[in-house]
């Protein structure tokens, strides 16, 4: 794509050798003489980069910038003066120009600084697209009540810098509340540090959450960083706190009430700054009961408990967070996005989740790698979650017959229909599931020309 340059000034001599530099390295150009003739072509053409002289016939070139800034262009300006002062370039500076060149030009100087210009603004945008893009995956979907509701006192919890605990069941989403809390808090500049308790095994918990020396036991070669001071000015979220032994527990309930302490083998205590956010998909009142949680740890982190519905109580998301997922697996492949049929949404917001909204999400990622088509029909979800066939007798309900062998056949034929359908169209699943042999089954498949149009096809 070729860039183009706008070059204001009000000397032709200037305007023409910028002109040249520039088309020689690939750019296209336009000039304008003055304030008033910038103005008009800033309005009705597009540009990526300004060059800008300060004196100008009709008009201060900064007082132009500073137009420019509120809203007129908002691509680089490269501001250019042959009477340049340290005040008007620090002005310029302030306003955002993205560099001050000094005339006479060095031509070199002013490709450079305008190749520099284009290459960072191409890489604020990418970075701009990343973090947008990065936002809406982080971001909680779902317009249900309890959604709304949560989304509610997520924001107001999060501006108070208090410990929160998040409770929920799998897959409800715990982990992607805590990141949005760190991201809607004072702390958001500063890292959010994630800690899974249940996945680093006992021995090593400590020196995880601490740190420690060198030497302070086999295998510490040197010193290490512990996750809270990793943390220190932002978040600590510390996932599956219910799974940390009461050893654990005792050391971080102290850090929660000294903000400091010591990593393994070391003697010196350490200060952090932390917010501490914790979650559990256990009920840490029974815990309690149990004697496997300690009481003051859990009042200490539960200042603010926040419960995270299943997908089950807010079914009225369903719809929105299957389009969030398809769309989302179509960027991530590169492919089109797929649609899922009116009976699809219906059989997905009538069906059981107990895995909540991970299990949707692993669905979707199957889903659009899987089907062949642009839409998702019913015959491709998976048997599980089209949920149990009708009872085969249903189907012949209002049939009448006449001999014992004729209601024996019809009924025969439905339910290996139904049975071959269930099994996605395999015969052999099929055949096993009906304990029969597999020829046995092809046999019976043509007598009652089922297989490949009685049922959904093999997809074999
Ligand atoms: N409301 C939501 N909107 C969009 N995506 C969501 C939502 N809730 C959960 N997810 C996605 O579902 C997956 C599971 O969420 P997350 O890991 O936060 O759950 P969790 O409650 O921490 O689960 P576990 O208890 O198993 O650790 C993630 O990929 C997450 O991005
Ligand atoms: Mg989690």
């Amino acid at each position: 794509m070729t860039h183009r340059v706008l070059i204001i000034d009000d000397e032709e001599g200037i305007r023409e050798m910028l002109a040249e530099i520039l088309l020689d390295e690939g750019y296209e150009t336009a000039a304008a003489a003055s304030v008033s003739d910038a103005r008009k072509r800033l309005e009705t053409e597009s540009f990526d980069l300004a060059l800008l002289d300060v004196w100008l016939p009709d008009g201060d070139g900064i007082d132009l910038l500073q137009e420019m800034r509120s809203g007129l262009f908002e691509q680089p300006v490269v501001v250019v003066s042959g009477h340049a002062n340290i005040d008007t370039a620090v002005k310029a500076t302030r306003l955002g120009a993205f560099d001050f060149l000094e005339k006479p030009l060095s031509l070199s100087r002013v490709v450079l600084t305008v190749q520099h210009a284009l290459e960072q603004t191409r890489m604020q945008r990418e970075l701009q697209d990343l973090s947008n893009r990065l936002e809406k995956r982080e971001s909680l979907v779902g317009d249900s009540e309890p959604m709304e509701q949560l989304s509610e006192m997520l924001a107001t919890a999060a501006q108070a810098d208090s410990r929160i605990l998040i409770s929920g069941e799998n897959g409800t989403g715990k982990e992607l509340v805590a990141r949005q809390i760190h991201r809607l808090s004072k702390r958001s500049s500063h890292p959010f540090v994630a800690v899974n308790c249940a996945a680093i095994p006992e021995e090593l918990i400590e020196s995880e959450l601490f740190g420690h020396v060198k030497g302070a036991f086999t295998g510490a070669s040197s010193d290490r960083q512990g996750r809270f001071q990793q943390a220190d000015g932002g978040t600590l979220f510390l996932d599956e706190i219910a799974d940390m032994s009461l050893k654990t527990q005792a050391k971080v309930l102290r850090v929660l009430e000294e903000q400091r302490f010591e990593p393994v083998g070391d003697t010196k205590a350490v200060e952090v700054d932390v917010r501490v956010l914790a979650a559990t998909n256990k009920n840490l009142l029974e815990e309690i009961d149990a004697g496997n949680f300690r009481e003051d740890l859990y009042f200490r982190l539960a200042v603010i408990p926040l419960r995270v519905p299943s997908l089950n109580e807010r079914r009225d998301d369903i719809p929105i967070l299957t389009e969030h997922f398809l769309e989302h697996f179509a960027r991530e492949l590169g492919r089109p996005v797929k649609r899922p049929s009116q009976d699809v949404l219906e059989t997905l917001s009538n069906h059981d989740w107990p895995g909540n909204v991970r299990e949707l999400r692993n669905l979707m990622e199957r889903l659009m790698i899987m089907t062949p088509g642009e839409t998702i029909e019913l015959a491709d979800l998976p048997a599980s979650v089209r949920g149990p066939s009708p009872h085969p007798f249903s189907a012949l309900d209002g049939e009448s017959f006449g001999s014992l062998k004729e209601a024996r056949d019809a009924f025969e034929r439905h339910y290996i229909a139904q049975q071959l359908a269930a099994c996605e169209g395999n015969v052999t699943r099929t055949a096993q599931v009906l304990g029969v042999e597999r020829s046995n089954l092809h046999r019976k498949l043509k007598t009652y020309g089922l297989g490949a149009h009685g049922a959904s096809p093999d997809p074999k």
